[in-house]
């Protein structure tokens, strides 16, 4: 397939798994800021949800170009990446090592000036994790060093938690309860950043020739916060009161290895973030590239910002993996 030659000096960006839940925002922010965006998603079949069909055709309205294919269809990528400059990997978590087949494709189309695989998660070279997520850990950290032996110029992304994702799930906004469970003392601090902030991060490290061969954290400071801090904030906007379920780390851990997968994973992202603390674990020095820094024209949401949007508008419902 042919895609249009771009009549601007921005970059045309193709995107990997853009449908997704990270996906779209990824998507959204490439759009936003003008660049010409490509999505590459699988054929649509009578089994594709709706909510996906109608992202496809809300995409479309946006001037995005969809590309039908599939990951196993070598020569098809590599004529859609020489037509590109930027490849953004979104895909889940259990397909990351399928980025092989990406990182083929690019190599063999020999343009791309820059790749951002999927991790937007901790940095999995200063992240130890309970067995289920150090598993996951092990798939991104493997894929890093094929992607540094490579040549392909790349950007590893540490997005740290999305913030409407663990909002919901630790203060239950959309289905509000009366009491909340705290995973440890609660004290432990972790960075929360709003989804379309860690979009809009993604496509400024994606053109940024500071980023080339880097590591980007996003660690903004207003969106550092501990659970006993997010439910407090939370009880003085909503004025209820909340009961504290604390469950101890050893009862987490245990959780970790009874439960089934990805019971299991999620109950060992719980331990990492809110436990250990493993998103503040570590101080940023001046070799390290932080967003916020970076890009200081983004003005982020906040978790407070974010707690106030919730109020009046809360996300979709996300299940805990202790209740
Ligand atoms: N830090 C956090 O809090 C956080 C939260 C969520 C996700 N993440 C990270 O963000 C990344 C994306 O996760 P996500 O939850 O956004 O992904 P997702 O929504 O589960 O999937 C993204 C897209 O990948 C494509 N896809 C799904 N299964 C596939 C398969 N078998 N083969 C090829 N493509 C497939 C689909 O697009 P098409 O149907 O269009 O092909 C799908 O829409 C992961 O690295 C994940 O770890 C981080």
């Amino acid at each position: 397939m042919s895609i249009p030659i771009s009549s601007s000096n921005k970059s045309k960006i193709l995107v990997f798994g853009g449908t997704g839940y990270l996906g779209k925002h990824v998507v959204g922010a490439s759009v936003s800021s003008g660049h010409p965006t490509f999505v590459f998603t699988r054929p649509a079949t009578p089994h594709t949800p709706p909510s996906n069909v109608h992202l496809r055709d809300e995409f479309r309205s946006l001037g995005v170009t969809l590309i039908e294919g599939e990951l196993e269809e070598h020569e098809k990528m590599v004529s859609v990446l020489k037509q590109v400059d930027i490849v953004i990997s979104v895909l889940p978590n259990p397909f990351s090592p399928d980025q092989v087949k990406i990182i083929d494709a690019i190599i063999a189309a020999s343009n791309i000036k820059r790749f951002i695989p999927s991790e937007f998660g901790c940095d999995v070279d200063r992240t130890t994790a309970l067995p289920p997520l150090q598993a996951c850990l092990d798939k991104k950290k493997k894929m890093r060093r094929l992607i540094e032996a490579s040549a392909v110029p790349y950007t590893f992304v540490c997005a740290n938690c999305c913030a409407s994702y663990f909002i919901n799930l630790l203060l239950h906004t959309h289905d509000p309860r009366p009491d909340l469970v705290v995973y440890g003392t609660g004290d432990a601090k972790a960075v929360l950043n709003y989804e379309q902030d860690i979009a809009k991060y993604t496509i400024n490290a994606a053109i940024d020739p500071r980023t080339r061969n880097r590591v980007v954290i996003y660690r903004p400071p207003g969106n550092v916060v501990s659970q006993n801090e997010l439910i407090s904030s939370w009880e003085k906007k909503t004025g209820q009161c909340f009961e504290k379920k604390l469950v101890q780390e050893d009862e987490v851990i245990k959780l970790s290895q009874t439960l089934p997968s990805p019971q299991n994973i999620w109950v060992s992202i719980m331990h990492s973030v809110f436990v250990k603390g493993d998103t503040t674990s570590f101080d940023l020095d001046e070799d390290d590239l932080e967003a916020s820094s970076l890009y200081p024209e983004v003005e982020y949401t906040t978790v407070d910002q974010l707690l106030d949007i919730f109020l009046v508008d809360p996300p979709e419902p996300a299940c805990t993996p202790l209740e």
